[in-house]
């Protein structure tokens, strides 16, 4: 994709906005000296705890870190009530918008009301602390209510993106024995309602331990309501009680369940804390995107992924400022739609992924160019390494080269950011810069060594980290510390440069980032081997100018069976229903063979040779090295 090196070039950050940034130089040597003290001193400054922590970092039992102990607090408190109580009250807290143009302005106040009753409706079907509540629902302001009411009365919440399936949707439920699902009776898609209650009843089929389903109205669909079982949302907070105290939580208490997948075909249910999760949150985003009383937020990440936790919902309310959340397609009803939403809620700081900026680069520049953007002061970008071009594009022409960009590195299982610019540092087209203040993270090599390229590690706990994978401790320690011991193992690969600057070159396990959702290509698989007709299949990442990488199936079928471009079309829709559309492969290639080593692992970076048109890496340890030159002959005649 690149031509020239860009590696060279530099942006400092603008006059303007060094003499305001929230975040000082000598922050970075403060955090550095004395890191806990650091963020200490950032617990202190940013949550209110009802009673104080005792000590900053519990690590008597590595890896399960326990931070703030001693110490409770209520994040719904910190979200709502602080602000309620103060002269924000009236100031708005989110700002809606859906694609059909519905617009909803809810200040801290009236987000007040919302999550105390529906802390009490929750209350009232049997929810109690420590029970989890799943929640499968569109980029709604509702959505943001439901998270805030399970903690406020200690529930577990699990969000799951509303773009998977029912299946996906049962497995997940299952998994952490949700005992209520909340929904909505659909949201729009290029103006067609999409069925979420139809998907949530068929997981409900397999999903028995869900008691109550709890149904917001948002798109007029019709659908079917089990009596007994099926509530409409707006019923229930007809007579729900006004108030409900906090509960009192520990610090290292649960707060929510995201999950994610890993390299087996079992999503993982990475688990997150209260307190930890709370200040890393905060901190990062008050210090990085530099968040002053007067900002609108933009970040246009969905509920259902961490960065909707994180920087929709937690960080931004937690923080009192205002939030916008829109529910819709980046292109309805035409290609300016986000531009004018940005001018006409004066966005004053916006957070996206590099796969939206690389469509609205393939656009063109026209359709900025339509709106005053000049009410932007600071661009963000999240979610899989972001092409020098693609960052260049998003400077000149959305950020009018006076926008420092973001990027920040992070994941589900960080919770915060940890690689990332702030707004007084050079910044590179490219790289994530180097570690947030009170944060340990190095490349090294297999032997755990310093290096200019190897794997990204984080060197020490840090606030916002996971706790647990749910239910299995074991999978924690596996994934994240079995490789470099006391070194957490990110599954990133990554490279210095000469002023230590961090790039992220991207996944060195069998997990893709397709337009910058995260899939395990082991689920994909799973999901092919279940059709009668595959014998088995391999899944890997190809290259692709908009969506970052799509997964590309290499697929043998049992005796008997021949591909087809019917049979192309069958396994792929089986995909959109077993795992989701967001997975479906973009093609499949019908083999006779994989390549496989003698003990019979499939060998996917020779697959990965093949699709990037690559020489064709070792393949001496194959069982069957002529086994690529069909491979190769196959991928030449590709199917579908
Ligand atoms: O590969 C890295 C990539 O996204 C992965 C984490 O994915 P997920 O848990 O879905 O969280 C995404 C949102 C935080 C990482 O292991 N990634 C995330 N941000 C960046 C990135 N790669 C390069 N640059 C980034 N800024």
């Amino acid at each position: 994709m690149e031509k020239t090196n860009l590696e060279r070039r530099v942006f400092h950050p603008p006059e303007e906005i060094l003499r305001h940034a929230n975040i000082k130089g000598e922050m970075y040597k403060e955090a550095q000296a004395d890191r806990l003290g650091w963020w200490k001193k950032q617990a202190h400054e940013l949550v209110t705890f009802f009673k104080p922590f005792e000590k900053v970092l519990d690590d008597s039992n590595p890896p399960f870190y326990r931070w703030f102990t001693g110490g409770t607090t209520n994040v719904s408190y910190n979200c709502v009530d602080r602000h309620y109580h103060s002269d924000k009250r009236n100031k708005a807290a989110i700002c809606y918008e859906n694609e059909m143009g519905k617009k909803v302005v809810m200040t801290y106040r009236e987000l007040y009301v919302e999550v105390n009753k529906f802390a009490n409706v929750l209350k009232s079907l049997g929810v109690g602390k420590g029970d989890r509540v799943c929640l499968y629902m569109p980029m709604i302001p509702e959505a943001a209510v439901a998270m805030l009411a399970c903690t406020r009365i200690g529930a577990i919440h699990s969000v799951v993106f509303g773009g998977f399936s029912s299946h996906s949707l049962a497995e997940r439920i299952n998994d952490a024995q949700a005992k209520i699902l909340i929904t909505a009776d659909g949201n729009f898609r290029k103006g067609t309602p999409f069925p979420l209650k139809e998907n949530a009843d068929a997981a409900m089929e397999a999903a028995p331990g869900i008691e109550k389903c709890i149904v917001v109205k948002n798109a007029e669909n019709p659908i079917n309501m089990h009596e007994g079982r099926d509530f409409w949302y707006h019923e229930l907070m007809a007579s729900a009680a006004k108030y409900y105290q906090p509960e009192e939580m520990e610090a290292d208490a649960p707060l929510f369940i995201l999950y994610t997948s890993g390299s087996t075909g079992k999503p993982k249910g990475v688990q997150h804390s209260t307190a930890g999760y709370l200040v890393q949150v905060q901190a990062t985003l008050k210090y990085v995107f530099d968040l002053k009383e007067t900002d609108v937020f933009w970040c246009t990440a969905d509920i259902g992924w961490i960065t909707g936790h994180s920087y929709v919902v937690y960080g931004p309310l937690a923080l009192g400022m205002t939030t916008l959340m829109y529910d819709g397609t980046l292109d309805y009803p035409d290609k300016d739609r986000v531009w004018e939403m940005a001018e006409r809620w004066g966005v004053t700081i916006f957070y996206t992924a590099p796969t939206a900026i690389r469509t609205f680069m393939k656009w063109g520049p026209e359709y900025p160019k339509r709106h005053d953007l000049s009410q932007l002061r600071l661009l963000g970008t999240v979610g899989e390494p972001i092409n020098p071009e693609a960052w260049m594009w998003y400077y000149e022409n959305i950020g009018g080269g006076r926008c420092p960009i973001m990027d920040t590195w992070w994941q589900t299982e960080t919770g915060g950011f940890m690689v990332t610019p702030t707004p007084i540092l050079p910044i590179k087209p490219g790289t994530a810069t180097k570690p947030f203040p009170g944060i340990e993270v190095d490349v090294v090599d297999d032997d755990k060594q310093p290096a200019e390229r190897g794997y990204l590690v984080v060197k020490s706990p840090w606030p916002s980290m996971l706790m647990t994978i749910w239910g299995d401790d074991q999978r924690y320690l596996d994934e994240y510390w079995s490789r470099f011991g006391d070194y957490y193992f990110t599954g990133d690969g990554a490279k210095k440069d000469s002023m230590g600057y961090i790039w992220v070159t991207g996944r060195v396990d069998d997990v893709l980032k397709v337009s910058g959702h995260r899939l395990g290509t082991a689920e994909i698989e799973s999901s092919l081997v279940e059709c009668e007709e595959v014998a088995e299949a391999a899944v890997i990442g190809k290259k692709d100018d908009i969506k970052g990488e799509v997964p590309v199936a290499f697929v043998t079928l049992k005796d008997g069976y021949k591909g087809s471009s019917e049979l192309v079309a069958k396994l792929k829709k089986h995909v959109d229903v077993k795992v989701g559309p967001i997975a479906r492969p973009s093609s499949i290639i019908f083999t006779s063979t994989l390549p496989k080593t003698r003990s019979g692992k499939i060998m996917r970076r020779l697959l990965r040779d093949i699709t990037e048109g690559r020489t064709i890496g070792d393949a001496t340890t194959l069982a069957d090295p002529s086994a690529m030159e069909e491979i190769v002959a196959a991928y030449s005649g590709k199917a579908g």
